[in-house]
This record gives structure tokens, sequence and C-alpha cells, in this order.
């Protein structure tokens, strides 16, 4: 079973021919409302590659929270630990899309910042779970959200977005760490050099298996028994938003379901770049069925081995 523990967010989506310079007001036609939200786009990536995925969330009173909690369920996620929070607006992101596809995005964590580490239930962890956490909620809480589940025997798999400095202490409780080139830079204190040299870094200092999303250029995962360098699949960009976090949850998945790590990283990427060729994060998120489809356009992973 994998439990995210995360934020769902309205999100409002703003096409734009350019990203807004500091000072500039960018014009443009109409938004248009998604559901999103790190930990909820992970949770339907996840359920949409197969997987029973349980949310732990909150959403707050406004009316954005019907339609986030009812496109959750749509995807087959179980809902049971999605409280709400009165008279507190549910998470909400401006996205700004430019003609590329790529984003800038600004996220208000209204209810989110309610969720607890202690609103998972406890019989949801366990050594057949998966944790899958983001970085949107109150941080010490999602710190004891992999504590606890550690302590009762989960796998923990952290997708720190966005980056920020984290307790040296925390460390220990994070089986698998995912992030991409910017936050890789927050968590090293610089700009990246080589993508494998950095993702072994972060597997070094913090003693995890480490995974770097590198966009169109793939990803790298770093553990101790070696790295693997994991291609793209080509696609026609029109929205970045979410991929990162399809990549992650149907990593999640791929563990949770007990495929071999260059199945899951495989599919990790067919849905990762998938994920950006439709508006809205999780608009083209794909089936097991479909990455299937897909697995052979990718080529073989293979283990090279440390050094
Ligand atoms: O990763 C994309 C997500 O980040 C959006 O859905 C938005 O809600 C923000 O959380």
């Amino acid at each position: 079973m994998l439990v995210v523990f995360g934020s769902i967010n309205a999100d409002l989506i703003f096409p734009v021919p350019t990203l807004p310079q500091v000072g500039e007001t960018v014009l443009t036609s109409a938004y248009r409302f998604e559901p999103g939200g790190k930990g909820a786009n992970q949770a339907v990536a996840a359920a949409r590659a197969g997987a029973e995925v349980r949310f732990v969330g909150r959403l707050g009173e406004d009316p954005f929270a019907a339609e986030l909690r009812r496109s959750l369920v749509a995807a087959g996620v179980d809902d049971g630990g999605l409280g709400v929070t009165p008279g507190m607006p549910s998470g909400t992101a401006v996205v700004a899309v430019d003609a590329r596809g790529d984003n800038q995005i600004l996220v208000a964590g209204g209810a989110n910042l309610a969720a607890r580490a202690e609103d998972i239930p406890e019989d949801w962890l366990g050594p057949a779970t998966t944790l899958l956490c983001q970085n949107e909620l109150t941080p010490a809480e999602t710190h004891a959200a992999l504590a606890r589940a550690k302590a009762r025997g989960a796998r923990t798999v952290w997708n720190l977005a966005p980056a920020m400095p984290v307790p040296a202490e925390v460390w220990r409780h994070v089986d698998v760490l995912m992030v991409n080139r910017r936050e890789a830079e927050v968590l090293l204190g610089g700009p990246l050099a080589d993508a494998v040299a950095a993702a072994r870094a972060l597997h070094e200092r913090f003693g995890v298996h480490a995974i770097l999303t590198l966009g169109g250029e793939g990803a790298v995962s770093v553990h101790a028994g070696g790295h693997h360098r994991v291609p793209a699949l080509a696609v026609e960009v029109v929205d970045s938003t979410g991929a990162g976090d399809a990549f992650c949850g149907v990593f999640a998945a791929g563990l949770d379901l007990g495929l071999a790590l260059e199945d899951a990283l495989a599919e990790a990427a067919i849905a990762g770049a998938l994920a950006t060729t439709a508006v809205g994060a999780r608009s083209a998120y794909p089936t097991a069925a479909t990455i299937a489809a897909l697995r052979p356009r990718l080529g073989p992973i293979r283990r090279q081995p440390t050094g």
C-alpha cells in the first residue's frame, strides 16, 4: 500500500506568452482551474499506474474543495485520510505557463498547513507500506510522518519539493530522496556540474538512495549498489507542470508494487514525459496499460558500478 501524506491544491492556470520578470505585468485572456498539489498529483499518478493509494491531507472550506476531493476519488485514491479544516481556504496555486511549456508557480498553503503527522492512521503504517511525502506541508509535520513511518518499518520516499535545508536528524528516516536540479542545488549548496556526481553527493551526504530528475534529459539514480542513467522519452512539451510529480508518484508506485528498480525508473520516466503533453498537472497522467505499451521505446536501463 502506498500512503501519500501531502498537499492538495486548486491550480489556477494562466497561459502566458512569456513568464513575468520582476516588476512586469503579463496579460492573458483567461485562466482555468485544474486539481493539483504535489501530494495529490503524485497520489493520482501512482493510482493510475496501478498502486493501491491512500491519501492523507487537508482541504479547506471553499468552492474548490469538493472538486479537489472528487478528482482524487475518481482516480481510485482512497480519501479516508483527507480531512477538512473549517474556516480555512484549500491550498491554491497560481501557475503561469509559457509558450514553451515552462512554468512559474506560487502556492498559498491554506489548509495544507493544518495537516498533521498524527492524521495518518497507525494501521496504515507498517512493513507493507510505502510512505510518499513532498515538501508543501508544514516541514515539521512531514519530518514527523517520515519518522513515524520508519519506526513502524515502512519504506519512505521523499520528494523534497520545494527544497529547503533539512535538520540532519531527519535523514535517517528517509530511504529514497527525489529532487530536480534546482532542489539538488539547494541541498548541495551550489550549481551542479555533473548529474551523476551530484546524485552521488546526495547519496553520500544524506545516506539515501538519491534520484535526480533532469526534465528532458531523463534522470539519474544513485544507491549503494551503483547508479542508473534513465533516458527521457521524446515528446512534444505543452506544459511541464506536474511532470516531476508523475515521475515521483509512478516511481513510488513501482517500488510499492515490487518492481525491479530498473522497471520502476523506466515507468516513472515514461509517466513524467507523458505528463508534459497536455495543459494541467494531471491531464495526461498515463494508465498502467499506456506505460506498458510505451516501455519498449525507452530502451534498456542498466546498472553501472559505483566509481
Ligand atoms: O508540481 C506541480 C504542483 O505544484 C501544482 O499542481 C501546484 O499545485 C503546486 O503544488
